[in-house]
């Protein structure tokens, strides 16, 4: 089973950002994932149009798809357009969760209205209700992420009560197989609560990798994360389209 992530599209009404969404969602078409889960930061500007092309681009993948907001995105405009889909009815948190396959895929709205970081305590009690509702393995997704990068200036703004994050992730066993996040414009691996943790690339701009003060000018094209479950094992690739 196949399970694409996108992350960090930043429409922004310029033909620039749909551009290469276009770009990434073309070299989709032709893998045909069975789902599609997008970690945020849809829209950055002019949100309204933004959310609905957005929409459109997406529904014509043809596969089931899941988003949650970022820091940039518009609550009440994500909602006025995505709503209907994901049974949305206020406008925080905007969680959302589907089974797809073997896969239990279920997305956090961790955002903090006004502010870049995130929080996961609030929605704790409802991701243990989802938890606890199906037995078939999960997929976290979520947009800020609840684990330090090491990337210099970008650990200011994680996802706040990691803690509580993981010991409600631990409740499962081994049921839970990752976590995913975006908000960095990087793809990164790591760990979290005892579980892969991964980022995904942006489909927007990217950030310059600098760890410890080294700095590099190297500008990465859009990319997504592609993850492959198969045999009770999580595989996690990095696709970059040029
Ligand atoms: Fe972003």
């Amino acid at each position: 089973m196949i399970v694409a992530q996108i992350s960090d599209i930043h429409a922004d009404g310029s033909d620039l950002a749909l551009e290469r969404l276009d770009s990434v969602l073309g070299w989709l078409r032709r893998l045909k994932p069975d789902a599609l889960i997008v970690s945020g930061d849809l829209v950055e500007a002019d949100f309204a149009n933004g959310y609905r092309e957005v929409r459109d681009r997406l529904e014509r993948l043809a596969c089931p798809y899941l988003v949650v907001p970022g820091n940039v995105d518009e609550h009440g405009e994500m909602r006025r357009v995505f709503g209907d889909r994901f049974g949305w009815n206020s406008d925080r948190p905007l969680n959302v969760a589907a089974h797809v396959g073997d896969l239990h895929l279920i997305g956090l709205d961790v955002t903090v209205e006004n502010a870049h970081h995130g929080d996961a305590t609030p929605v704790l009690g409802w991701l243990a209700d989802a938890l606890a509702s199906s037995q078939a393995p999960a997929l976290i997704f979520q947009h800020q992420h609840p684990f330090p990068t090491g990337i210099d200036g970008k650990d200011r703004n994680v996802c706040l009560n990691g803690d509580g994050l993981a010991a409600t992730i631990a409740t499962t066993g081994t049921r839970v197989l990752g976590l995913t996040c975006g908000h960095v414009h990087r793809p990164l691996f790591t760990r979290f609560a005892g579980r892969q943790a991964t980022m995904a690339p942006s489909v927007a701009r990217a950030n310059r990798l600098k760890l410890d003060g080294r700095d590099s000018d190297i500008v990465d094209p859009p990319g997504m994360l592609i993850h492959h479950y198969a045999e009770d094992r999580l595989v996690s690739h990095v696709v970059m389209v040029g």
